[in-house]
């Protein structure tokens, strides 16, 4: 085995010294990132073996209190994030948030303070959000710090010295709440609220104004071939495919140069251009760098620079999938690995917004349904490819029938003193339970072993993909197949006193035992407190819930099962406990103490 070895050992160097040589034209810092990515996938442990993975959350803006939506984006990522780490990655994850611009000036002033008290007390707002939710963020970014800063001082005088940004004037459409410059075709006519006359922003319903000024340019319009040729070569590059789409299609049409600067008279908070105190760097280019800031550059980075992932939502996806791969090409930087989209939560079929009073508070949901309760409702509800309708009721309803009753009822079956009065990870007897028919299990309970024996491919599959919803169907699908197998046998009813039928019934518990265990490593990247719960419940230490040595029911095949005979955890309640009165406007919900049996 020692040639694949050296061969993989070889392509790690060759990418390395590709990522690493000083100057990249644009068109070569392409080449290099379809290089890398051709001999990733050329080998079978590919440039992964290095082990190492980058995740990012959009930075959040400050100018109001986070919502059910950015939530969303957060727990996608600590999904994934924590998916890799089982895996036996070394993932870092980063989110944080996106503290200058006019929006954030303006809404500053409102508040009566200065910017960076303001944004400090939001920040800490979304920090304490994502805390209490368990968002296991290893880096926590403000661009208001000075680490954030240099690095887009840098990336700046890194375009400007290759000839990419000039000064020029921009005249057209801004709609400040998008931090977004819209072209005539982007913009429709609308109505405020005190009935005036206004143009918006015809994607996002914001208001736009005509702005004229004196601005640094970036010349986007360069670099649309590049881009087509990226996407070309990377089918995967932005997922699902519907949004990969989407993006072609902006690349078909025209694509002018971008202002990547404001004029300081009217923008005072945000990052100076280096060179000119007159301008301040646009706020969404000093953002994107906030992914290169927390890699380490413009230090050292490319451990985690060649394997960044990016969650984002569709609205901000010409921002990831056309702007940033163009800065980053132009400063021959590779190109993030994934840009995974997903769309939006609505409420009573309309966007969240404050305006509307539609907004939904994550941090009061996540107290009335529980913080794996939350979770599990997005990432189970959640679908990238089209917005999805938030109600109370539906959370209320899916996680008493999938967390309280489908999963903590089994568990609570299957270590119950009644049918297991030792409290063991009962024994398997392959008489009863022969790895072909012939026994007492029947074919319906082979259906469900194969499922559960696949799961973990499936499972794999949906995550790496960003459709966790499909996972979390697919275990929950397999939940309810190990409760009718336990319903089916009701070994309630089996004679004790019988050796053969106690024999059976401890099988009956020991397959339903591993298919708990395999439910509980799975579902590990979304409900972390309740696997956490319930592996304990069945004894699995810490050192065993990786991914990598899962191997179910291994007593069928003949091979020693390491939990067998073990003593099962101890008993610390309900796994999920049933949400019994929904009232969401009070403090204190009411719950019954005991899951439904
Ligand atoms: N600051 C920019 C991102 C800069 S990243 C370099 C921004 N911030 S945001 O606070 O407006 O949005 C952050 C994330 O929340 C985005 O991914 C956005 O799609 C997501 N959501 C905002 N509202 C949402 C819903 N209603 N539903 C789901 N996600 C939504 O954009």
């Amino acid at each position: 085995m020692r040639t694949p070895f050296l061969l993989v050992t070889r392509s790690c160097k060759a990418i390395h010294r590709l990522q690493q040589s000083a100057f990249v034209s644009p068109v070569s810092a392409l080449y290099r990132h379809q290089t890398i990515s051709v001999l990733s996938n050329s080998s079978t442990v590919s440039c992964k073996d290095d082990r190492s993975y980058y995740i990012t959350t959009p930075i959040f803006y400050v100018n109001a209190s986070p919502h059910l939506g950015h939530l969303y984006s957060a727990v996608i990522a600590d999904c994934l994030h924590r998916y890799k780490l089982l895996q036996g990655f070394n993932s870092k994850f980063a989110t944080g948030t996106d503290e200058h611009g006019l929006k954030i000036q303006q809404a500053a002033e409102a508040a009566g303070k200065d910017p960076l008290t303001f944004c400090t007390d939001v920040s800490e707002r979304f920090k304490h959000l994502f805390n209490r939710c368990n968002i296991s963020y290893t880096d926590y970014i403000r661009t208001t710090e000075q680490r954030h800063h240099q690095a887009v001082k840098h990336f700046w005088s890194v375009l400007w010295n290759k000839g990419l940004i000039y000064k020029g004037s921009y005249e057209g459409w801004y709609s400040t709440q998008d931090e977004s410059f819209l072209t005539a075709l982007q913009v429709g006519d609308a109505v405020d609220s005190s009935g005036n006359e206004i143009k918006v922003s015809l994607e996002s319903g914001h208001k736009v104004e005509w702005m004229k000024e004196e601005n640094y340019m970036f010349r986007l319009s360069a670099f649309r071939s590049q881009l087509l040729d990226w996407l070309k070569g990377n089918p995967l590059a932005i997922q699902p495919e519907l949004f990969y789409q989407v993006v072609l299609k902006w690349l078909q049409e025209d694509l002018p140069d971008l202002s990547v600067s404001r004029q300081r008279s009217r923008l005072q908070w945000g990052i100076p251009v280096p060179g000119d105190a007159e301008q301040t760097i646009y706020v969404w280019l000093d953002a994107l760098v906030n992914y290169l800031t927390v890699a380490g550059y413009p230090d050292k980075h490319n451990q985690w620079w060649n394997v960044a992932h990016h969650i984002v939502g569709k609205d901000i996806l010409k921002f990831h999938a056309v702007y940033w791969p163009a800065f980053l090409l132009g400063a021959g930087l590779p190109l993030p690995q994934t840009i995974y989209v997903h769309s939006h939560w609505t409420v009573g079929g309309k966007k969240m917004s404050k305006s509307l009073g539609n907004v939904v508070d994550p941090l009061e949901r996540s107290k009335q349904f529980t913080t794996d309760g939350m979770r599990y409702f997005l990432l189970r509800q959640g679908v990238p490819d089209s917005d999805s309708d938030y109600t109370d009721d539906k959370a209320f309803k899916l996680l008493n029938a999938e967390l309280a009753d489908s999963l903590g009822g089994l568990l609570n079956r299957c270590t119950a003193p009644a049918l297991n009065p030792a409290q063991v990870y009962t024994a398997f007897c392959p008489q009863s339970f022969p790895s072909e028919q012939g026994g007492r299990a029947v074919g319906e309970d082979y259906h469900m072993l194969e499922a559960v024996k696949n799961l973990p491919a499936v499972v794999e599959q949906h995550y790496e993909s960003m459709h966790v919803y499909k996972a979390l169907e697919a275990i929950s699908a397999c939940v309810r197949q190990t409760n009718g197998f336990v319903q089916r046998h009701a070994p309630w009813k089996l004679e004790r006193s019988d050796i053969t039928d106690q024999r059976w019934l401890d099988t009956i518990i020991h397959v339903s035992l591993e298919c708990l265990r395999m439910y509980g490593t799975l579902l590990q990247p979304v409900v972390p407190e309740i696997s956490d719960k319930l592996l304990s419940r069945l004894g699995v230490q810490p050192d065993e819930r990786g991914l990598a040595g899962v191997n179910f029911l291994p007593k069928i095949r003949g091979m020693d099962c390491p939990f067998e005979g073990r003593v099962l955890g101890s008993d610390t309640g309900v796994l999920f406990t049933r949400l019994e009165n929904l009232d969401i406007d009070k403090q204190n919900p009411k719950k019954t103490k005991k899951a439904k049996k």
